[in-house]
């Protein structure tokens, strides 16, 4: 319990359903926010139940979890509002398999940036009967059932990634195909460590071990993924793993430091009129506003210390 919030824990290895809010009322209420937050960081993905969300409060509770990115690909924006993308599987754009499956691969959001995303958040406006579930898995309880030795051969190694290097593999969508020719030829590799250690708690987490990997440095390139391989059936392990269905109203939101996902294929709704899928999606970066100076108090600092002091944590 927190600012008066029923948060119950899934019937699954993680994750917490949300009762009793509406984030029309309190999009930006502290009380509300802090407890959000720590509960997020608990069970490393909520789902905020029965919302019924107007567009300025969904961006003003964005802006509470980190700052907004804008997604890359235009097509998806929302129009008047370019923080939000709309992703589903209705409208014509929808009809392009690499803007409806973009998201059909394992990954960490923003991987293949050297600031990734800390947080994202698909709010359900139309929910299919069947299928068009994201699956989540718990990269901090992955590394926690790793035994020493594994731990000590992780511990500081560094993985190079960009973006959908490692896409397309285990019968999953090729994220690449959805590159433009020039996106395509300006592909930048960026660095992570494997073993990430989350900004506010300090847990270590297999971090983005599928999806953009393109190797491992200072190993040879078979032996890096051949070891990425094996952390990546590690982790998608029923014990580490949590499938939402989406109920219209559902706001789920994900921790990306301590989560990969992977939504799951689906067709067109003119394909299949009975499940139209369309949700409405902000991802954000940095530090979520308990952990960010309080502007109208100059010199004050964040309510809940430094973003980052669990990462810089000695040992962790
Ligand atoms: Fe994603």
């Amino acid at each position: 319990m927190g600012a008066g919030l029923d948060i119950r824990s899934l019937d699954a290895p993680f994750g917490a359903a949300v009762h009793g809010l509406d984030l029309n009322r309190t999009p930006d209420d502290p009380d509300v926010i802090d407890a959000l937050v720590d509960a997020l960081h608990e069970h490393r993905m909520l789902v905020i139940k029965h919302q019924a969300l107007d567009i300025e409060n969904y961006v003003t509770f964005g802006r509470q979890m980190g700052e907004p990115i804008i997604h890359v690909v235009k097509a998806i924006r929302m129009e008047a509002c370019p923080e939000v993308a709309v992703v589903g599987n209705v409208g014509e754009r929808s009809k392009s398999d690499p803007l409806r499956l973009a998201a059909a691969f394992w990954h960490t959001d923003q991987a293949y940036e050297d600031e990734p995303a800390s947080a994202t958040m698909l709010y359900c406006v139309e929910a299919p009967k069947e299928g068009g579930q994201t699956m989540l898995t718990d990269t901090i309880a992955a590394y926690d059932a790793l035994d020493d030795r594994m731990k000590a051969r992780l511990e500081g190694l560094v993985v190079r990634h960009s973006y959908g290097a490692a896409s397309g593999r285990d019968g999953e969508y090729d994220a690449r195909g959805s590159l433009t020719e020039d996106q395509r030829n300006n592909v930048v590799s960026v660095y992570h460590p494997l073993v990430l250690k989350h900004p506010a708690t300090g847990r270590r987490s297999l971090y983005a071990v599928a999806g953009t990997p393109e190797g491992i440095e200072g190993m040879a390139g078979e032996e890096g993924q051949a070891l990425l391989r094996d952390l990546k059936q590690h982790v998608l392990k029923p014990a580490f793993r949590y499938d939402h269905s989406y109920e219209v109203g559902d706001l789920a939101i994900w921790d990306t430091f301590a989560t990969m996902h992977s939504a799951v294929p689906i067709a067109h709704a003119s394909a299949d009129p009975a499940n139209t899928r369309l949700l409405w999606r902000i991802s954000c970066r940095g530090a979520p506003a308990p952990y960010r100076p309080d502007t109208s108090q100059p010199g004050a600092a964040p309510r809940k210390g430094d973003w980052n002091q669990g990462a810089a944590h000695p040992g962790g």
